[in-house]
């Protein structure tokens, strides 16, 4: 499906964009729907490893960490980047993991590309932030914009001082930031890696393989989500829009669907009937306690037009679909 249908390629700026983290599970799909929408000579891919396949034939690579300010640099100068979307970072499973190479990961690297910005070396940054930031002394129903912000986690200390910091070069050097508070992101192209949402995608992989699944969170354990299409449609949309609407620099709320495993598992059995689900809670539950569980995204509605398009059935529909291929000679009625 083309996202960007209505879209023509003079919405965008000719520059050259670059992109850090590239082969995980949003900057694959951001990579693509980049180059198919700018051209993929326009657009660098760039990671500590490689990539899918499609990824990697669709258009320059570079092999880069983005913990180097040096390996960066080279990258922007030597193809005269414009714009950087910095996706690399370690979440919140994992950097709960290994709580200093989270830390170092996701401030340094973000460091690096907004003092590209503030020397004018680049124009403009996307740098993604996460409903992690919010803790559990936040309301929990339609979290606000502006609300109690006391993140329990490595990865939403990481997320809610990086606001901080996005705000602060925006205010004092006039950096070009745009930046979003993602939900839990669900897609089929690419596994996540390493979130306390990342339940909600491997249901689908294994009501297909097997038929049943164990939830590492609570049946009850409502979070907000989205599928994917429209977390890269609110990306590209945020990038694309005069510098003048975005009038929140430090991190967007944006929301489409909120529910549990209980309720995605149900979504599932009208496709998959014999699908089971039972649950064995382990520390992520902790984690997805301190979360919200749904988001008021009001401003972002307001101040750029943004709008999802997936609700809970079309995307049960749209991953059961994506994925038959990986799965074949499974039944689904
Ligand atoms: N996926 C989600 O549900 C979600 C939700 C909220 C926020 N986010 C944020 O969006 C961004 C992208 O998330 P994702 O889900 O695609 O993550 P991911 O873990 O799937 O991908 C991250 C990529 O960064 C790369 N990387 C790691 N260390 C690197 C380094 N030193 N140098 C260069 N590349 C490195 C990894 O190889 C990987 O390909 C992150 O900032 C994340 O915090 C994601």
């Amino acid at each position: 499906m083309d996202i960007f249908a209505e879209q023509t390629i003079n919405s965008f700026m000719a520059s050259k964009i670059l992109i850090i983290g590239a082969c995980g599970q949003i900057g694959t799909e951001l990579t693509m729907a980049l180059r198919k929408k700018v051209g993929s000579n326009n657009v660098i891919a760039s990671d500590i490893r490689e990539g899918s396949r499609e990824l990697m034939e669709s258009g320059p690579f570079e092999i880069a960490d983005a913990t180097s300010f040096e390996s960066i640099e080279n990258l922007v100068i030597q193809h005269e980047i414009e714009e950087v979307y910095l996706m690399a970072a370690m979440l919140s499973a994992t950097a709960e993991k290994f709580p200093m190479k989270g830390w170092e990961l996701n401030m340094n690297s973000l460091f690096h590309v907004l003092n590209l910005a503030k020397d004018k070396k680049i124009s403009k940054v996307f740098w993604p932030s996460s409903i992690a930031v919010f803790g559990p002394t936040t309301p929990k129903n339609d979290t606000a914009q502006t609300t109690i912000m006391e993140p329990s986690t490595v990865y939403g200390i990481s997320k809610q001082a990086g606001e901080r910091w996005c705000e602060y070069y925006h205010k004092k050097f006039g950096v070009d930031v745009r930046s979003i508070r993602y939900p839990g992101l669900i897609s089929y192209k690419t596994l996540p890696g390493g979130g306390t949402t990342d339940y909600a995608v491997e249901i689908y992989h294994e009501a297909l393989k097997r038929g049943k699944y164990t939830s590492f969170l609570k049946e009850d354990t409502e979070l907000p989500m989205m599928f994917m299409d429209d977390a890269i449609k609110a990306t590209v949309n945020l990038m694309t829009v005069p510098s003048e609407e975005v009038k929140i620099r430090s991190s967007y709320n944006l929301a489409a669907l909120n529910f549990t495993p209980k309720t995605l598992a149900e979504a599932i059995k009208k496709h998959i009937p014999e699908f089971e689900i039972d649950y064995a809670p382990d520390f992520r539950q902790a984690i997805a306690d301190s979360w919200p569980s749904s988001i008021d995204d009001s401003r972002a509605r307001e101040d750029w037009g943004w709008q999802h398009d997936f609700d809970l059935e079309k995307m049960t529909v749209e991953m059961l679909e994506g994925l038959k291929e990986m799965y074949p000679g499974e039944k689904q009625e």
